[in-house]
């Protein structure tokens, strides 16, 4: 492997001083279900430990990727972030305080871009402005809805409803809607899951020259290495489960703004690939080996 040690670090337990985000130790237990065997036995069903002893220290206006085999955990570690999923051990904390439920201060974008169906494009915006900003002038919330519309190229598609929509149109709104709440980190998993090739690069394209404007922490999942590469500051390499862990961290040095054709003209560019590509082939063959031997 031919990278340079200052490209890939190793998952430490160091504590950033300056970190927005810190996950510290963190684990997540699903607890076993009782059911007709437990109940006749009487044994419990035994616990599952999705993740663990996760440590990851997050630096503001970063833009980081989670990567990982199916069913590592990468969804259960960010429905902790978002505070939509408890913690069993560890703890996150965000500016310093601990993460105890939801809040406006984190925006989530989902791949199957959670829209309300009966509302519009202008009134799915407005109903989240509205939930977090409740004393907000009508003036101040309009000339915010109509920003972020534009923002995500959506300028014309106020008053469609999310059928009349095609899917990259879905997650764009899903987009703006996260990022007009003004949260301070964007956490998006698989955003781009749902959508064909094109449509896909597309959106990347607009996410990065988003990011160029906002700058804001952005948490994603993704399985797509080229993605990964294209936006990231730094790409986390989760383990397979149980008990997932974070492998590797790399860091990812391409100048911004970026663009595809000229990353890919970066020294590293093939170097980082071919690492990524050897740690989930690695962790996916592994998790089909355990598979077939059960
Ligand atoms: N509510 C739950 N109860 C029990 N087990 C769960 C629950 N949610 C997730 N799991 C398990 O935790 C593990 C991690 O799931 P998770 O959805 O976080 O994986 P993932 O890395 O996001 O996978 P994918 O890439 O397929 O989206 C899986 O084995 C899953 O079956
Ligand atoms: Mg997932």
């Amino acid at each position: 492997m031919s990278l340079a040690p200052t490209n890939i670090t190793e998952p430490s337990a160091v504590r950033s001083q300056t970190a927005q985000l810190s996950i510290r130790n963190v684990t997540k237990v699903f607890p076993g279900k009782k059911d007709l065997f437990s109940k006749l036995t009487g044994k419990a069903r035994r616990n599952f430990v999705a993740i663990e002893d996760i440590n990851l220290e997050i630096e503001p206006n970063t833009f980081v990727s989670i990567i990982g085999p199916s069913g590592c955990g990468k969804s259960t570690l960010l429905n902790m972030i978002a505070g939509l999923s408890s913690i069993s051990g560890g703890e996150i904390l965000l500016n310093g305080y601990p993460i105890t439920g939801p809040g406006p201060d984190r925006g989530m974008v989902f791949q199957n871009y959670a829209l309300m169906p009966w509302m519009t494009v202008e009134e799915n915006l407005r109903f989240a402005v509205e939930t977090v900003n409740p004393k907000m002038s009508k003036k101040n919330r309009d000339r915010i809805i109509k920003e972020h519309i534009q923002l995500v190229g959506l300028a014309g598609a106020e008053k469609k409803h999310p059928h009349e929509l095609s899917g990259g149109m879905r997650q764009r709104v899903g987009i703006a809607r996260a990022l007009a709440i003004n949260p301070q980190i964007l956490l998006m998993d698989e955003p781009f899951g749902a959508l064909d090739a094109l449509t896909r690069g597309f959106l990347q394209e607009e996410v990065e020259r988003i990011w160029e404007q906002q700058r804001k922490t952005v948490i994603m999942i993704t399985h797509s290495i080229e993605e990964a590469l294209l936006l990231s500051d730094r790409i986390i390499m989760m383990t397979r489960g149980p008990a997932a862990r974070i492998d590797e961290i790399l860091e990812v040095p391409f100048p911004r703004p970026r663009k595809r054709e000229t990353i890919e003209q970066h020294p590293l560019y093939h170097d980082l690939k071919a690492e990524m590509e050897s740690h989930l082939y690695r962790e996916t063959r592994a998790v089909e080996e355990a598979r077939i031997q059960r």
